[in-house]
């Protein structure tokens, strides 16, 4: 059996998830994280080198033989870490799980992504893109709209790029602002989009361009208030699997959204290899795409890991070299619940550095960290997001009583987390 050296790009939770799975393969050679966490440090080995410091990145994978390079977060993809990869003969032999920048603006250009579905016929709610020249167009679609109006970035502004708003008024105000740069580059173009009403669930595929897996269906809670209220997050937690998303549904979600959109991808020459995450609105039983995003979702992976039953080296090796449909991915049958801690103050201006107690106190959950550093034999908080606890178990109830039990054991000053994940 050969081993893969596998470097993986990315220091959050989700990143500590998929080390921890990665870890468990015994097709597993060494694996390094650049530039990783406390946590994913007890999985491998942190390397200080910055996902979007190219070179960097290439003159790691030559030091440390690396077969296979896992690209965590959407940044380095957009910015054509997979290409740099192909066109550099020092790595090109690497395998990259990660689509090319021309895959990437599935996530990088919500304009590309919404041409791309109106072209495959997937799903999604009516649109317009425009930039400052075609604002009369734009004000002309909010007049067709009733309340509330969706405004979105056309590029990546940080998860902070989609307002909804109440009236036509601040539709039309915000319009502008958007387009003389309120979001930078990123709001340059603008998609303006129909509101659809539903529950929102993630789904996430592994595909080599042509055959793809599905992994389990999750939910997140981005909202920073119980009752999904307040200022949105990068995630305040995630339940895997999803009551909504059943048989039935999830049938339409492979022959309407994902069969047609890696069809759509091999049909207009786009090769892929890696994760797809579709943010899909169940709307009266129908999916929409609300967002493609061209990796893993965080906190979702928290929760959908400990559920994947197929060995993740295996199965991104398959992506890679385009035989992902024989790999055998089977879905754990128990429920998984994740809580993220955070900062006080988070998702606004919050502290770092304040010790973190009682992590070696949790018991029957797994604790993966996001926003910690390391002070020698001391844990401090070093993010907004700062650790996730997740539960596997035989129900979601269970799972979400020994989550909280175990979230309950973790201590820092100003420590916060939602007490209705899942409820
Ligand atoms: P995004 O950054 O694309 O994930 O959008 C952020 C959030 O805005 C989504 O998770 C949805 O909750 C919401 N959203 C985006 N587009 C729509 C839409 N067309 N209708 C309703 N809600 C939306
Ligand atoms: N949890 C949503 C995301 O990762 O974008």
């Amino acid at each position: 059996m050969n081993h893969l050296n596998i470097l993986l790009l990315g220091s959050g939770g989700r990143e500590c998830a998929l080390a921890w799975k990665l870890s468990q393969s015994p097709r597993l050679g060494r694996l390094f994280i650049a530039p990783g966490n406390p946590g994913t440090a007890a999985y491998g080995t942190n390397l200080a080198v910055s996902p979007m410091d190219f070179a960097a990145v290439t003159q790691a994978a030559v030091d440390h033989h690396i077969d296979m390079l896992v690209v965590g977060s959407e940044d380095p993809l957009v910015a054509g870490i997979a290409d740099h990869f192909a066109a550099t003969p020092a790595v090109s032999r690497v395998m990259v799980v990660g689509p090319s920048a021309a895959g990437a603006r599935l996530e990088g250009s919500k304009a590309f992504a919404k041409a791309f579905m109106q072209h495959h016929g997937i799903p999604t709610a009516r649109h317009i893109a425009i930039d400052q020249q075609h604002i009369d167009q734009g004000l002309a679609f909010l007049d067709g709209q009733r309340p509330p109006f969706v405004l979105k970035a056309s590029g990546l502004a940080a998860g902070k790029g989609v307002l909804i708003v109440d009236t036509l008024a601040e539709a039309r105000t915000q319009l502008q602002a958007m387009l003389d740069g309120k979001f930078g580059q990123a709001s340059r173009e603008v998609v303006i989009e129909q509101f659809l009403h539903g529950e929102e669930c993630s789904v996430f595929v592994v595909t080599d361009g042509r055959h793809w897996q599905l992994l389990p269906v999750a939910k997140d809670y981005k909202r920073v208030g119980e009752g999904d209220t307040g200022l949105n997050t990068g995630g305040m937690g995630s339940i895997s699997p999803v009551a909504m998303a059943d048989e039935a549904f999830m049938a339409k979600v492979r022959q309407r959204v994902v069969e047609p959109t890696v069809a759509g991808l091999a049909a207009d020459g786009l090769p892929y290899c890696g994760f797809i995450f579709f943010g899909l609105m169940n709307v009266d039983g129908d999916p929409y795409v609300i967002e493609y995003n061209v990796r893993m979702g965080d906190p979702e992976t928290q929760s959908v890991m400990p559920r994947l039953q197929a060995d993740l080296v295996e199965l991104l090796e398959a992506a890679a070299t385009g035989r992902v449909d024989e790999v055998a991915v089977a879905t754990d049958p128990r429920a998984a619940a994740t809580v993220i801690v955070t900062a006080g103050g988070y998702p606004e201006a919050y502290r770092k550095g304040d010790q973190i107690d009682g992590v070696d106190q949790v018991k029957d959950s797994i604790v993966f960290h996001a926003g910690t550093r390391a002070d020698g034999d001391r844990l401090l908080t070093n993010g907004g997001r700062v650790l996730a606890v997740t539960t596997l178990a035989p129900t979601l109830a269970e799972a979400l009583e020994r989550t909280y039990a175990n979230v309950e054991r973790i201590h820092f000053d100003g420590a916060y987390h939602r007490n209705d994940i899942g409820r």
